[in-house]
């Protein structure tokens, strides 16, 4: 199963345990699987204390999309929306291939596990690009594991984050259908490490997110020692004992990033007042950083996918009027240049009429991955119904009213 094999030692109960996890289905598995593993190991009384010096708690999915797409998939879906050329698409590809994902506190991997699969998806899209306008060649997916990077404190959060990301492999691979071995695992040993993120050297990233462990200030001392404390009081020099722990990360995540990265981070509403705004995001502010997105957008995009998925351009519009943010003004003028193409997509679903790959409607599914779309993956029995569906455009048919719309056979 791996390239370099260490024996362990397993009890019979312990390989009756495997077993049974072998024969599940874990295509399905869902992120908050691994975390709720990774809380569950803290339930002594011992394990409650360090569970909560630590912060450990685990983040649902809908918050680390809140993350994750802001932060990696819209931004490279513009990106990858604006470029026309076979060039231009070609060195994206080889940009995303080298594109470095860390999260500084990455727990049971949940963070990773779903960028993996969402860059994996982005670069789905890039390809189906790449093919269409240059046939003649193949293109592989270029994106691995090891462009993906964890550091954490606790060891067994770091163990169990390097399955969960190789999990996440096999189920890009699967739910993509990609042409790629999920074995032998990738060893990640050097990606995924044991470590305090406030005193090791981070790898250079275009993208970090995460959620730091949030402790206020004023427990720092009493909950991690008071040597510990001294420690990192001694390090962050200006930053005092009242900021919140979680402020740390931000300051070294602005640090850390490559020229043009970002990050996205989830932090309690204290990142937000008194000192640790000042040590955090004024920081990043006072020093070459941009502060693009803070909060409650999620609502807005459910509420756009919403409005999309019926077909309902002019409310998606009215979402983000007045928005100054480049990804929204961007989004809106695709909106309304495309109107016309834009046909009501549940109803073709039901239809069981696959959408096509063009960049409108490649903006449209990076709106939210959980989009309901499955878009043509130029499998045989895909072709007819995208071609229909090509067809319906060309001939002016996705025009017609709310529910009165046909596809001609
Ligand atoms: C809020 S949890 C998030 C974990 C993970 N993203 C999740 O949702 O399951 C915070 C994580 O920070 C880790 N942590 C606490 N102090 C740390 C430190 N000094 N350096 C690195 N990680 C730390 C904890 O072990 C915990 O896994």
């Amino acid at each position: 199963m791996f390239k370099e094999i260490h024996p362990i030692e397993l009890e019979i109960g312990e390989l009756r345990i495997l077993d049974a996890a072998a024969g599940a289905d874990w295509t399905k598995v869902r992120p908050s699987i691994f975390g709720n593993i990774f809380e569950g190991a803290f339930q002594s009384d011992e394990g409650k204390k360090k569970r909560h010096a630590h912060g450990i708690h685990f983040t649902s999915e809908g918050d680390i999309k809140r993350i994750v797409l802001p932060t990696i998939v819209d931004y490279w879906g513009d990106r990858i929306a604006a470029a026309h050329s076979l060039d231009e698409l070609q060195v994206l590809h080889r940009e995303l291939s080298e594109y470095k994902i860390l999260d500084p506190a990455c727990g049971s991997g949940n963070f990773l596990y779903v960028a993996y699969q969402d860059l994996k998806a982005v670069e789905f899209d890039l390809l189906q690009r790449l093919q269409l306008l240059d046939p003649s060649r193949s293109y592989q997916s270029l994106v691995t594991p090891q462009q993906f990077f964890g550091m954490d404190i606790n060891s067994f959060a770091v163990e169990l984050a390097k399955v969960t990301l190789m999990i996440g492999r096999t189920v890009a691979i699967r739910k993509l259908d990609l042409p790629e071995n999920s074995l032998p695992l990738d060893t990640l040993d050097k990606n995924i490490v044991c470590a305090d993120a406030l005193f090791t050297d981070w790898v250079k990233a275009d993208a970090i997110i995460g959620n730091p462990p949030f402790l206020g200030g004023s427990r720092i001392r009493k909950e991690l020692t008071d040597d510990y404390a001294e420690r990192v009081f001694a390090k962050f020099g200006e930053i005092h004992a009242q900021v919140d722990f979680a402020s740390y990360w931000f300051r070294l995540a602005h640090e850390c990033l490559e020229r043009n990265g970002r990050a996205g981070l989830v932090a309690t509403n204290s990142i937000s007042q008194g000192k640790s705004r000042a040590v955090s995001l004024d920081y990043i502010v006072q020093n070459d950083g941009y502060i693009y997105d803070a909060g409650g957008s999620i609502r807005r995009l459910e509420n756009a996918e919403n409005s999309l998925w019926d077909g309902d351009v002019e409310s998606t519009i009215a979402l983000f009027q007045g928005l100054k943010f480049k990804r929204a003004v961007n989004f809106v003028g695709y909106l309304r240049k495309h109107r016309q193409r834009i046909p009501e997509y549940g109803y073709l679903h039901q239809l069981k009429i696959t959408i096509g790959s063009g960049s409108v409607e490649s903006s449209i599914k990076q709106i939210g991955r959980r989009i309901k779309i499955s878009g043509a993956q130029w499998k045989k029995e895909n072709i007819a119904q995208v071609l229909k569906h090509r067809c319906a455009y060309l001939n002016g048919f996705l025009d017609s009213p709310k529910y009165n719309y046909s596809v001609p056979n």
